[in-house]
């Protein structure tokens, strides 16, 4: 197994820790994210849901919008964890939204059993939209 560093460490638990607070009365699906900035801080965030299904917000956007509304524009990594024993990569609003601040962006996927997998994020978006 390979070990993961300290910071590594760090940001999975707080992504868990946000999985814990995910708002998801209709799919029970929870997940929790964890973007490391370049500076080194850690941004959270989960998923939302409301009865007007439409206004979700996945975790990982939920942790972004924390992030850039604390000044932040540079990210390194991203923890996402998930209730299920499936890795469970980003939806594709959530490529798109990562992507546009770094196509290098590193994910780590953690499932409910504590195993992880890591994908660059341009892997999972090339040839995306950019202005
Ligand atoms: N969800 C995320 O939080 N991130 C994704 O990338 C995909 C889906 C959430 C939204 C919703 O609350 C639940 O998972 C089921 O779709």
């Amino acid at each position: 197994m390979i070990r993961k560093s300290t910071s590594e460490n760090k940001l999975i638990k707080s992504a868990v820790k946000a999985m814990k607070n995910s708002h998801s009365p209709h799919s029970k699906f929870k997940v929790g994210a964890a973007l490391l900035s370049s500076k080194g801080n850690i941004y959270i965030g989960t998923n939302i849901e409301f009865d007007a299904y439409s206004l979700t917000v996945c975790a990982e956007r939920s942790a972004l919008f924390s992030a850039i509304s604390n000044g932040e524009k540079s990210f390194t990594k991203i923890v996402i964890v998930t209730n299920s024993h499936k890795f469970k990569f980003p939806c594709g609003l959530c490529r798109q939204a990562l992507i546009e601040f770094n196509p290098e962006m590193e994910i780590i996927l953690l499932n409910n059993n504590n195993k992880s997998r890591k994908i660059i994020l341009k892997e999972l978006l090339p040839e995306y939209f950019k202005l």
